[in-house]
C-alpha cells in the first residue's frame, strides 16, 4: 500500500518524507487555498517545488469542466514534470480526457468520487487512479471504507489496472480500513499518518525499559 500525503505545504510534506513513507502526494484547490497559494503562476512553481521533496507521483487538479479547457490545462500541468498527474473530476468531460489522456500516456487521477459506477467508468476510460472520498462519504453518515471493499471487488473481477486512491482520509483508522479493503494508495493528512505510530503501550513499555536499563548501568541522563 502506497502513502500520499494530502497537502499543498512544504513543510508537512518534508517532514512525511523524512519519515520514509512517503509515495506520493496529493493536492486539490482547496488545499491550495489554505496554503495560501493564490495564482496559475505560484500553483505552478509550487507542484515543481513538491516535485523536488518527492520522487513519486503529484497530483495537479485542472480547473476546466469542458472537453477543451481539461486537455488543454492538464496538458500544461503534465509539462510541468515528469511526476505531475493530471487531476479531473468525475463528470461527463471528465470521463472523456480520462481516455484521451490516457492514450496519449498522461498519467490521471479521477477526482470527486463516490459510488462504484463512478470508478468503473474511470477505469474503463483508462483513469491511472481513482479517488473514492471516503471521510465526505461518513459525513453522509455512510461508511465511506465499504465503498473501498466495492471498488476492489470490481476492479479485481476484470483486472482493471486503475489503482485505488483512498482520499478524503480524515484520521488514522480509515487508512486501516482502507489497507483492509486492498485499496492501492491512502491519500493522508500528515496527522493521520503519525498517528498510525500511537499506542500507550508503546510508550508505557518504552519508558520501563529505559528505566530498567538505568537501573543496572551507570546512566547520569
Ligand atoms: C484528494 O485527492 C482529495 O481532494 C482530498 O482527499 C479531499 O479531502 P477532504 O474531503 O478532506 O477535503
Amino acid at each position: 500500500m502506497q502513502f500520499f500525503i494530502d497537502t499543498a505545504n512544504l513543510d508537512e510534506i518534508k517532514e512525511a518524507q523524512a519519515l520514509g513513507v512517503l509515495d506520493g502526494v496529493t493536492t486539490n484547490p482547496t488545499l491550495m487555498m489554505k496554503d495560501g497559494v493564490s495564482g496559475d503562476e505560484n500553483q505552478r512553481q509550487r507542484y515543481l517545488d513538491i516535485c523536488e521533496v518527492v520522487e513519486g507521483d503529484v497530483s495537479a487538479e485542472v480547473i476546466a469542466t469542458d472537453f477543451e479547457g481539461i486537455i488543454k490545462e492538464g496538458e500544461q500541468l503534465a509539462a510541468l514534470h515528469p511526476q505531475i498527474v493530471v487531476k479531473v473530476p468525475m463528470i461527463k468531460d471528465g470521463i472523456k480526457a480520462l481516455k484521451y489522456f490516457s492514450d496519449k500516456g498522461i498519467k490521471t487521477n479521477c477526482t470527486l468520487v463516490f459510488s462504484p459506477g463512478q470508478a468503473l467508468l474511470a477505469a474503463k476510460a483508462g483513469a491511472t487512479y481513482v479517488s473514492p472520498f471516503i471521510g465526505r462519504i461518513d459525513d453522509t453518515t455512510i461508511d465511506g471504507a465499504e465503498l473501498i471493499a466495492q471498488i476492489r471487488h470490481i476492479f479485481d473481477n476484470y483486472g482493471f489496472e486503475t489503482q485505488i486512491l483512498a482520499a478524503s482520509i480524515r484520521n488514522p483508522m480509515h487508512i486501516i480500513k482502507c489497507a483492509e479493503f486492498g485499496a492501492d494508495v491512502a491519500t493522508c493528512p500528515l496527522s493521520a499518518i503519525l498517528g498510525l505510530m500511537k499506542h500507550p503501550l508503546t510508550d508505557i513499555g518504552l519508558a520501563q525499559f529505559i528505566a530498567d536499563y538505568k537501573k543496572v548501568n551507570s546512566v547520569t541522563a
